[in-house]
């Protein structure tokens, strides 16, 4: 099959979160699988042109009355293979990308004319095949940022080269949805009919991603569990009504990893590789942590790690909300050394940054770096993710191939990717709760900690279980493969 990828971020290009490595390692696992397989981003300030090669030409995008002019570039996405490489593209338009910024600025607030940018970054994903004449047999939008390709492909340009082209959309975070003033609208150049029966309507505003849900040939989001979920009141966002509504074509996909980046055997971003048959580089990377966030030397010291978005769905609010944040505790009370890295939103930021000067045990770095991530999962011993829902996560699934032990609660991805520790058979690969209590994270963090202090040999063995969990990306594509083909048969 012939399937373009058009999404807002792919690593190493663009990211801010998981989407950008599920977009490229889903993109890579599938053309492994024979399939040609193209990717679609806009071209952010960020990305340096003068690493990709311009296709000749320019090209008209039409957004409503009127037309927007662009650019083409081209690359391969790295990990390709030679026979069968992932070609990735690149929509340049120096008013709406040429930013720092994916979505927001430097202050994280969001661009106002985010529906803007991404209405003509879906419209031009269609006028590249026209350009190139390449016409793909599925175009697989992700998220509220490309929701609106299954939007145009059922409401007019399903017809001439495109007429046996079908959509899908994968939801990976239904926190964001693309919500705004239907003033916006008109950019699509859609009728107003196809603004209600589109499902874009949402209490008088533009909804892009419920309107995507409601066009899309095939759903999906990122965990079976978090599929189920996401159909309920209490998980739904508001759009659990059209989800069950598209139940019949709606299924949960676990997302993988991308096993040549994320693997302790071959990280040369660690001091050391190790394995399961010599855990030794993970002894150095644990010092080498401690190392580097200033920390007492100690190999007996659990040490806790984070990394992440500073974003309420991740649970910070429970754990370092000031006065009653969970975290302040974990540090003043136990044994432990706790070291994070993260950006997002600036009350955590300047919370964790004050947490840093006054407890000798935390420290906390503000920013983002592949690198110190690399490292956080191979030098911890336990990896916390208290998060309020969570679609997937891919972090989990890092830290249990890393021999680091997540404390996690029970939501969403969480669910299908880590079991619980038993005390009684020193079963299971991680710690986990059900409740988001700054109350339940301590009880949590704390049983694990009274478990590496105690129970060290059902540390060891749940170590070496989760590092020999298989995640990779192979099993998922094959389900991807299996949707793009019932989304043709009942095109
Ligand atoms: P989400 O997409 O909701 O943020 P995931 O767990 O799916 O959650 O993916 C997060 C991704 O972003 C991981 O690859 C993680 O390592 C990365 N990440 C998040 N924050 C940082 C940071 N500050 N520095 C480096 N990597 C980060
Ligand atoms: C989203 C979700 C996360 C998921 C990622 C990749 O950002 O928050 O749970 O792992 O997308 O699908």
């Amino acid at each position: 099959m012939k399937i373009l990828m058009a999404a807002s971020e792919a690593v190493p290009f663009a990211k801010t979160g998981g989407l950008a490595d599920a977009v490229s390692a889903l993109s890579l696992a599938i053309a492994k699988l024979g399939n040609e397989v193209k990717v679609i981003l806009p071209r952010y300030w960020r990305i340096d042109r003068a690493k990709l090669t311009q296709l000749e030409g320019e090209m008209g995008v039409k957004m409503g009355g009127l037309e927007e002019w662009c650019a083409v570039y081209k690359t391969v996405m790295p990990g390709s293979s030679k026979k069968n490489p992932v070609e990735v593209f690149f929509i340049d338009h120096e008013i709406f990308f040429g930013r720092d910024g994916i979505y927001a600025n430097v202050f994280n607030e969001d661009y106002a004319d985010n529906p803007r940018r991404f209405t003509f970054f879906s419209r031009a994903v269609f006028q590249f095949c026209n350009k190139t004449g390449w016409y793909p047999d599925v175009i697989h939008a992700h998220d509220w940022p490309t929701a609106l390709v299954p939007v145009y492909l059922k409401y007019g340009l399903r017809e001439g080269a495109f007429a046996n082209t079908v959509s899908v959309l994968t939801i990976h975070n239904l926190g964001y949805q693309g919500i705004y003033h239907k003033d916006n609208f008109h950019y699509t150049g859609l009728g107003w009919n196809v603004f209600y029966e589109g499902g874009f309507e949402d209490w008088g505003m533009m909804n892009m991603l419920k309107a995507g849900i409601y066009s899309a040939g095939q759903l999906n989001t990122v965990s079976e569990t978090y599929c189920g979920e996401s159909m309920t009141q209490a998980h739904g966002f508001r759009l659990d009504g059209p989800l069950r509504y598209r139940n019949a074509d709606y299924r949960g996909i676990l997302n993988g990893i991308d096993s040549n980046v994320w693997n302790p055997a071959k990280d040369k971003l660690i001091p050391r590789p190790y394995s399961t048959g010599d855990m030794g580089g993970k002894a150095e990377a644990k010092a080498e942590l401690q190392k580097r966030f200033g920390l007492t030397a100690d190999p007996g010291i659990p040490v806790i790690g984070m990394v992440t978005r500073l974003s309420e769905q991740k649970g910070i609010g429970e754990l370092f909300g000031p006065c009653y944040g969970s975290a302040f505790s974990i540090c003043r009370d136990m044994n432990i050394q706790f070291v994070l890295i993260g950006t997002g939103e600036t009350w955590c930021e300047r919370e964790i940054s004050g947490m840093s000067e006054r407890l000798p045990n935390f420290r906390a770095n503000v920013g983002y770096s592949e690198e110190l991530c690399h490292l956080i999962e191979a030098g911890s011993d336990f990896f916390l993710m208290p998060s309020r829902y969570e679609p997937c996560g891919l972090n989990q699934m890092y830290s249990l191939v890393y021999g680091t032990l997540p404390i996690v609660r029970r939501t969403g991805g969480l669910v299908d990717t880590v079991q619980n520790y038993d005390e009684a058979t020193g079963a299971g690969t991680g710690f986990m709760f059900d409740d988001l209590t700054p109350q339940a994270i301590y009880n949590t963090v704390g049983w694990a900690v009274w478990a590496y202090y105690n129970r060290p040999e059902h540390i060891k063995s749940m170590r070496l279980r989760g590092m020999k969990r298989d995640f990779s990306w192979d099993l998922s594509a094959g389900k991807y493969t299996e949707m793009y083909r019932e989304a043709r048969a009942i095109q």
